[in-house]
């Protein structure tokens, strides 16, 4: 086994060992890996474990040398590092942990080289966003534009009474002390926010779906390229370390040939259903719904739009811009395609009859020109507990994605087709059976059985959320590509947005997905 694997190490033994060596040791609960057990959890533990011990040095050299003698000292000291190594066995699965990238900088950053952001549309997903870019080192937020005077007034407490905010996101842009832009608006402000950032010389992390419209990719992509702008679309999971397991477990044959990939967020509740609070204070006073609205159809003020907007067509993209974009960003990461071939999709408005003009159950299908097919489905009316999946199946076994891991289960193809006589006389099934065993002799199998359950999980509390943002961060330093550019966004967007197009049309809808084109 080579240095630095931990193999089938029982966690339970582990934490009982270092009660006995040290029973003050805080923090280590033999509750805890009794339920860790029970949850067929081990790998969990371990880095928990692993940061209570740091204290205790003694007590982690004994502890080492009675069940690590393989193991990497420096490894398992750092919480981050050990996930590259460590495998626990857990009755038929094989646990392992994955590792989380390096997060600090390799140096300390100068003041100088401080990155000053401003954020556009600093609803729930803009203030995540830039919380997350915020406790990056060397990023300061100096900026915020938003529509209602609540979110601005929210974004002084996050950031500070000193920061400059606005209700036109131009004043904004025309700063010359900021670096960058988040733009967290309704769908239907994406495109011309990030084109308008680019030419005013800002790098721009835009939420997904990057597009509201087919015609705004190519528009989008044509402003980045012309300005050289650093663009990252936030569809995060694109930096996950589980989609990266995937992307690798799949690439070497852990399931065979991938033939279909199923995926559905199922939901059952008004949240879910994008049934969201409106302010008490929601007025066209603390609301600029002239400024809001854009180029959506003119109407009068309507505080449902406003903060309900993912009901309506004129700003949001149903389902499929809000859920389906992450799972083609996923698929399109993990396959390495660019994109499905066509689509056909049904649903309806189920239960939500509350003025909403989007279905509130869809279902879609795709085809991929690499020879998989894919079924995604949404239903916010599902009676039951709510529940996202996310599997695919190949000729040799299915890979499951959940949050917090991906698991392989294979289970071995029969090797001979079995014979069916038993509706035939008793002369005929003795001779078929004769005939059959004469064809497929009986053997006798040698070597390991490849069957059982593999799980990787990452480590607790993982966030894609923070390396996707990191990541446009480096890039933004280092002027490299990010993982998810306006192209990218673009084939994940277009892909998830033809759920709509057949839906409407009740045709099916064809892709282009090297060119980015509609048929
Ligand atoms: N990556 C993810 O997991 C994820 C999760 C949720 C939402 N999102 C995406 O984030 C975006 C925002 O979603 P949300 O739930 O935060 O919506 P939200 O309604 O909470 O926030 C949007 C904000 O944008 C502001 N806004 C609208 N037009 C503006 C303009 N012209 N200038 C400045 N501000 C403007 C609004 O006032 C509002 O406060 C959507 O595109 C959504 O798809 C992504």
């Amino acid at each position: 086994m080579p240095r630095g694997k931990i193999h089938a190490i029982n966690a339970i033994q582990v934490l009982l060992k270092a009660q006995e060596l040290n029973p003050k040791i805080p923090g280590i609960s033999l509750n805890l890996g009794l339920a860790y057990y029970h949850q067929e959890k081990f790998a969990l533990a371990i880095p928990e474990f692993a940061q209570v011990v740091q204290a205790q040095p003694g007590t982690l050299n004994q502890i080492e040398e009675e069940f690590m003698p393989h193991m990497d000292r420096r490894g398992f000291l750092k919480t981050g590092s050990i996930a590259t190594v460590a495998t626990y066995l857990t009755g038929s699965t094989q646990t392992h942990l994955l590792a989380t990238p390096q997060s600090e900088p390799a140096k300390p950053i100068a003041a100088t080289d401080t990155l000053q952001i401003a954020l556009i549309g600093a609803g729930g997903q803009g203030q995540g966003d830039t919380r997350v870019a915020a406790s990056i080192p060397g990023v300061k937020v100096v900026a915020v534009a938003d529509c209602y005077n609540g979110c601005l007034d929210h974004a002084k407490e996050l950031w500070g009474k000193d920061i400059f905010t606005t209700r036109d996101y131009n004043e904004v842009l025309a700063r010359k002390d900021i670096d960058a832009v988040i733009i967290g608006t309704p769908d239907h402000w994406h495109m011309q926010a990030s084109i308008d950032a680019m030419n005013a010389g800002k790098d721009v992390y835009c939420e997904k779906p990057m597009i509201h419209l087919y015609s705004e990719g190519p528009k989008i992509i044509d402003a980045w390229r012309k300005t050289c702008r650093i663009m990252q679309v936030g569809s995060q999971r694109v930096s996950s370390i589980i989609d990266k397991k995937a992307q690798e477990l799949l690439a070497s044959g852990a399931i065979g040939t991938l033939n279909m990939v199923t995926v559905w967020y199922d939901r059952n509740s008004a949240q879910g259903a994008w049934e969201y609070t409106v302010p008490y204070d929601a007025s066209p006073e603390t609301c600029d719904w002239p400024r809001w609205l854009g180029t959506a159809p003119k109407i009068p003020f309507n505080a449902e739009h406003f903060f309900q907007w993912r009901k309506w067509k004129a700003y949001g993209s149903g389902v499929a811009g809000d859920l389906f974009v992450h799972l083609f960003s996923g698929v399109h990461n993990i396959t390495k395609s660019k994109g499905p071939i066509r689509a056909i999709s049904t649903g309806g408005l189920r239960y939500w009859k509350d003025g909403r003009d989007v279905p509130d159950v869809m279902m879609s299908l795709y085809d991929y020109a690499e020879g998989f097919n894919l079924s995604v489905r949404t239903n916010f009316v599902d009676g039951g507990s709510e529940s996202v999946g996310f599997v695919f199946t190949g000729s040799e076994g299915s890979m499951t994605i959940g949050s917090d891991g991906v698991s392989i289960n294979r289970v071995p193809r029969e090797t001979e087709p079995g014979v069916r006589a038993e509706f035939f006389s008793a002369p005929i099934q003795k001779r078929m059976l004769e005939i059959y065993r004469e064809k497929y002799p009986v053997t006798h199998p040698t070597g390991p059985v490849l069957m059982g359950q593999e799980r990787y999980v990452a480590p607790e509390g993982y966030s894609d959320h923070y390396h996707h943002i990191k990541n446009w961060i480096d890039a933004i330093r280092s002027r490299q590509p990010v993982v998810e550019d306006p192209v990218y966004g673009f084939r994940a967007a277009g892909a998830a947005l033809l759920s709509n197009l057949s839906y409407e049309t009740g045709q099916p809808a064809r892709w282009d997905p090297e060119a980015m084109r509609l048929l």
